[in-house]
């Protein structure tokens, strides 16, 4: 591989949406964000240079970072935040992937302005396992809030409630003609008739899981999260927050000079707080191969519409997640651990803390609203885990008493419990090097029945199994699939049930794991895992580069 160096400046820009002019923050001055394109093996060397009044940090979603957690990029975590003035240099390599990934703030609500995606071209001469497409495409789903984002949240933390709501989703920064003043603001994708085009679809999202569909086109699904899959063709995608997608979609001779709309718009799953219900469209322009004016021949002819499964549709989320597969060939395997060291079982939900005395809280019953892990909320320490466990520092920052069951017996009923309230603290889940973990996550739904999408930091995972209701440990292991599950980062825990995932602890360092509803991940939904050295030399994470920011 090569190295590839890249200058990111964060820099506030004026942008106008929906008729009005926010300040906000970017990378370089462009929303979206740059593309980052290597190949696989290549080393990426990205300087970034802080220059607004805020803490930022990146994080580049996806990656493996093997052997490079310095570079991972979530604030608290593996790194202090970057300062006003100050620079970081996020230096890795890119091993045994390929695919869509992308990149995105990682502090507060950063991500909702500052996100691009990160495109991995499979080594030279080494081809798709699919027919080469004509030309690629990166769409990216976004929320625009008209509001300040960091307005919106903080105000949300300060009286326990949910967020304000977005005022449109996006693709590729636009909202789109369905929103007032906003129709010159439409991402339009032109292709000519017969050729067959790769979009490399990113959910960057800040709140919901969007199902996207393309009116009078099959989309034809390749690879998830940069791991190529057993393609299959829907007319519908489910992506939640977190999640890529690359779809090939081939533009019909027949079509010449037509237009069709492509829409994308929540799978809401009745959540409490708030959502943004509300649809963005882009459209889809062929190119018109005749000597006709093109705009004079599009006129006349219907924008035609896409059908999408209604807002809390589970079972077409159930039935889309389980057409996912590993390709599992010999070009590409699926690693899938066959035996396990450890295993867990992990609640994940919204639950609630106490209205401190002095206030009016707008969470359930004058509560306010958290969220857990194993009863857990989790809470950013104010410096670095990963910089406290290097250094042996720990002590005050963090303690390693992740409870492994959940702090109260854990049964779905449906019905809250009657104490819905949460601990808090600063604990990690430390493992060694090399142990092969299984993990269930079973979704609470203490609030409504909800999905949450889990990424988990540094390693991808193979979801080997999922279902409704209670995880039965006795029954549930027989239906695994071991064989060729899909391998991902981002899964969403299925309203009202649960998801089972296998991975191997191969890479040192402290991991992340969250909802990527940012909601929930302000709430206390995410903890971390701490993976020790192993005892060779090539088995230990090297120390950090000299310009680690400092908390
Ligand atoms: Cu895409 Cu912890 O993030």
């Amino acid at each position: 591989g090569i190295t590839r160096h890249y200058q990111f400046d964060i820099q506030m820009k004026n942008v106008t949406r929906l008729c009005e002019t926010k300040s906000i923050v970017t990378v370089n001055g462009q929303f979206p964000g740059p593309k980052i394109e290597a190949r696989e093996g290549d080393r990426l060397v990205i300087r970034v240079v802080n220059h607004v009044p805020y803490n930022i940090s990146l994080h580049w979603h996806g990656v493996r970072q093997l052997f490079s957690a310095w570079a991972d990029g979530p604030a608290y975590i593996t790194q202090c935040p970057i300062q006003l003035g100050h620079s970081y240099v996020y230096n890795f390599t890119i091993v045994g992937q390929r695919g869509t990934l992308w990149w995105h703030g990682h502090i507060s609500w950063l991500r909702a302005t500052v996100y691009g995606p990160l495109v991995i071209l499979p080594k030279t001469d080494v081809p798709y396992p699919f027919a080469k497409p004509y030309k690629e495409v990166p769409l990216i789903f976004g929320q625009w809030f008209k509001a300040d984002t960091e307005a919106v949240i903080s105000q949300a933390l300060q009286i326990g409630a949910g967020p304000n709501i977005s005022d449109s989703h996006t693709i590729n920064g636009l909202p789109g003609p369905l929103y007032n003043c906003s129709a010159k603001d439409t991402f339009k994708l032109k292709v000519k008739p017969g050729k067959t085009y790769l979009l490399r679809i990113i959910n960057a999202a800040l709140n919901d899981e969007l199902f996207f569909s393309i009116a009078n086109h099959s989309l034809t699904v390749v690879e998830v999260d940069a791991v190529y899959v057993k393609p299959f063709t829907t007319e519908t995608l489910l992506i939640t927050p977190g999640q890529t997608t690359n779809v090939l979609l081939t533009a019909r001779a027949e079509y010449p000079g037509a237009n069709f709309f492509m829409k994308a718009r929540p799978y809401s799953n009745g959540r409490p707080g708030t959502y943004d219900n509300t649809t963005v469209a882009g459209i889809l322009e062929y190119e018109n191969p005749y000597s006709f004016p093109p705009s004079s021949f599009n006129k006349n002819l219907p924008l035609f519409e896409p059908m999408l499964p209604s807002m809390n549709n589970t079972s077409f989320a159930t039935n889309y997640t389980d057409k996912l597969k590993s390709l599992a060939n010999t070009r590409y395997p699926a690693n899938v651990p066959q035996t396990i060291d450890r295993h867990f079982f992990f609640t994940v939900g919204l639950g609630a803390n106490p209205c401190p005395k002095n206030k009016t809280c707008q969470g359930p019953n004058g509560t306010m609203f958290s969220a857990a892990v194993n009863n857990v909320s989790f809470v950013l320490p104010k410096t670095a885990l990963l910089q406290s466990h290097f250094t042996g520092k720990s002590s005050g920052v963090y303690t390693s008493d992740f409870p492994i069951m959940p702090l109260i017996q854990f049964n779905y009923t449906g019905i809250p419990p009657n104490n819905t309230f949460v601990t808090n603290g600063t604990k990690v889940l430390v493992i060694p090097f090399n142990t092969s973990v299984e993990l269930v996550l079973q979704g609470t739904s203490i609030f409504g029945v909800e999905s949450h999408p889990f990424h988990l930091h540094g390693f991808n995972f193979f979801v080997i199994g999922q279902g409704f209701g209670n995880y039965n440990p006795d029954k549930d292991p027989s239906g695994f699939n071991l064989v060729d599950p899909v391998e991902r980062n981002t899964v969403g825990v299925p309203a009202g049930g649960w998801v089972a995932i296998r991975f191997l602890a191969d890479n040192p360092g402290v991991w992340f794991m969250h909802c990527h509803l940012e909601a929930h991940t302000s709430w206390g939904l995410k903890m971390a895992w701490l993976v020790l050295d192993g005892s060779l030399p090539n088995q230990k994470l090297p120390p950090p580069p000299s310009d680690l920011p400092k908390c």
